[in-house]
């Protein structure tokens, strides 16, 4: 009986743990379709003259963008590791094999955002900003994402 008690017990630490992995992951993707929502549907059409600037929206996705900053520290603890986003997308073991690299990724996309929050007044300076903010996107996926086969 008490094995069995036991059994069932760590049945439901599992299944407590993948799930809680599972809520990690995918609050990462959601931040991630925001992150991609505000650059490829707001910010570059600005830059690229196909809309016009509007700061209340640049302001906007900036906030959002910073708020990515701040949580993406705490989303890939090493329970998370070997976890598979649905979708096109999951993080890559190396987030864990390299833990200071991923989280110099995430500092330097941070950094990216204050000094946009504070200088993006107008197109020009958007011009200027968003390369910096798109690099560290890329410069970040380049090493710490894979694609789902
Ligand atoms: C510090 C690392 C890091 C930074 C910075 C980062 N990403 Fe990601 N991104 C990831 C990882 C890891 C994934 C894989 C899925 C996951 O973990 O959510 C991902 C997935 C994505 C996806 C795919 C989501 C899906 O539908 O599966 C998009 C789109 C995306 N990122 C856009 C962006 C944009 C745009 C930026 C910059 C504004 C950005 N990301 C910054 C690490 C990062």
């Amino acid at each position: 009986m008490k094995r069995i008690i036991l059994a069932s017990v760590a049945v439901l630490f599992g299944i407590g743990a993948v799930a809680a992995q599972q809520d990690l992951v995918n609050q990462s993707k959601t931040l991630m379709k925001s992150n991609g929502k505000n650059l490829g549907g707001v910010l570059s059409p600005m830059v690229k003259g196909e809309k016009p600037y509007d700061q209340a929206a640049v302001s906007a996705a900036l906030a959002q963008l910073d708020d990515t900053a701040k949580k993406l520290p705490t989303l890939y603890p090493d329970s998370v590791k070997g976890a598979k986003a649905d979708g096109d997308y999951s993080p890559s073991p190396k987030i864990w094999e390299s833990k200071s690299d991923f989280d110099a990724k995430i500092a330097s996309f941070a950094k990216a955002v204050t000094e946009a929050k504070a200088q993006v007044k107008d197109l020009d300076s958007l011009k200027v900003n968003l390369p910096t903010i798109g690099k560290a996107c890329s410069g970040c996926h380049e090493t710490f994402r894979v694609k789902n086969s």
